[in-house]
C-alpha cells in the first residue's frame, strides 16, 4: 500500500520566532528541524465514524449549555479546500473562543470579565462533499493578554481543521473584518502582510437571517498555494 507523504510548506506561514509576540521567544527552537520518517501514525487520520475518536458534532455553540448564549449571535461558513481548490470533505473542523465579554471558561483565564453559564466556547463540526461547514455561535470579545503595554487581542475564533491525516492539521484563527485591534497585533503581524486578509472572514448577507444572526464566511485551504496561515499560539 502507498501512502501519503506530506511535507513542510513553511511559505506564507508566520516565524517560529517572532520578537513583538513576546512568547515565541521563549518557545522557539534554537536548532534546526529535523525530518522525522512519517508513519502510519502522521500520514492517516480519523475516518468516519470520526465520532468515536472526537465526539458528536456540536454546531450551535449559542445553545449547548442548556440557556441560549449572551451576545450577538452569528453564523460561520466557508468552505475547506487543498491547493488546488478541490473541496476537503469529511473534514473535521474544530472551534473555541471566548464568550461575547471576551473570556474563556478555563482555569487560567481570570481576567475580570463575566463567564456566561450558557456559553461553553467550543464546538465540533464536519465538512461535507464540498468542503462546505457551518456553524452558530456569538460574536467574541476582545480580551487583554498582557504580550506589551495594554495590549489587547482581536476578536477571533480558534479553529482546528484536521484535514485527510493528522500531518494535515492546521491550528489558525478567524478575525473580524471590522476590527480596529487587527492593526495592532502581533500575532496577526507575524504573518507576511500580503496574506494577512486569508485570517479576515466577510461578513456576507446571503449567510445572514433575517431577525435572526450575522452571517460571516471563511474558506480555508490546508496547506501549498494559497494556504490559510497558521498562528503560533500555544
Ligand atoms: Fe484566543
Amino acid at each position: 500500500m502507498t501512502r501519503a507523504v506530506f511535507s513542510r510548506d513553511d511559505a506564507g506561514q508566520p516565524p517560529v520566532l517572532f520578537p513583538a509576540y513576546g512568547s515565541t521567544v521563549l518557545r522557539a527552537p534554537r536548532h534546526a528541524p529535523i525530518q522525522a520518517p512519517q508513519t502510519v501514525t502522521e500520514t492517516t487520520g480519523p475516518t468516519a465514524p470520526w465520532e468515536r475518536l472526537m465526539g458528536a458534532p456540536a454546531a450551535d455553540l449559542t445553545t449547548q449549555a442548556g440557556g441560549v448564549a449572551q451576545g450577538q449571535r452569528i453564523i460561520v461558513t466557508g468552505r475547506v479546500m487543498d491547493q488546488d481548490a478541490r473541496p476537503v470533505a469529511n473534514t473535521v473542523v474544530e472551534i473555541w473562543q471566548a464568550n461575547a465579554a471576551g473570556r474563556y471558561r478555563h482555569d487560567k483565564d481570570q481576567w475580570d470579565a463575566p463567564l456566561d453559564p450558557n456559553f461553553t466556547g467550543a464546538g465540533r463540526v464536519v465538512t461535507d462533499d464540498e468542503g462546505r461547514y457551518r456553524y452558530v455561535t456569538v460574536r467574541p470579545g476582545a480580551y487583554p493578554w498582557k504580550n506589551h503595554a495594554n495590549a489587547w487581542r482581536p476578536a477571533h475564533i480558534h479553529l482546528s481543521l484536521l484535514g485527510p491525516a493528522f500531518a494535515t492539521r492546521l491550528v489558525t484563527q478567524m478575525y473580524f473584518p471590522d476590527d480596529p485591534l487587527i492593526a495592532l497585533d502581533p500575532i496577526l503581524h507575524a504573518v507576511p502582510t500580503p496574506l494577512r486578509s486569508r485570517l479576515v472572514a466577510h461578513f456576507d448577507m446571503d449567510t445572514t437571517q433575517p431577525e435572526w444572526a450575522l452571517g460571516y464566511v471563511f474558506d480555508v485551504v490546508l496547506r501549498g498555494r494559497g494556504a490559510t496561515p497558521a498562528d503560533r499560539e500555544p
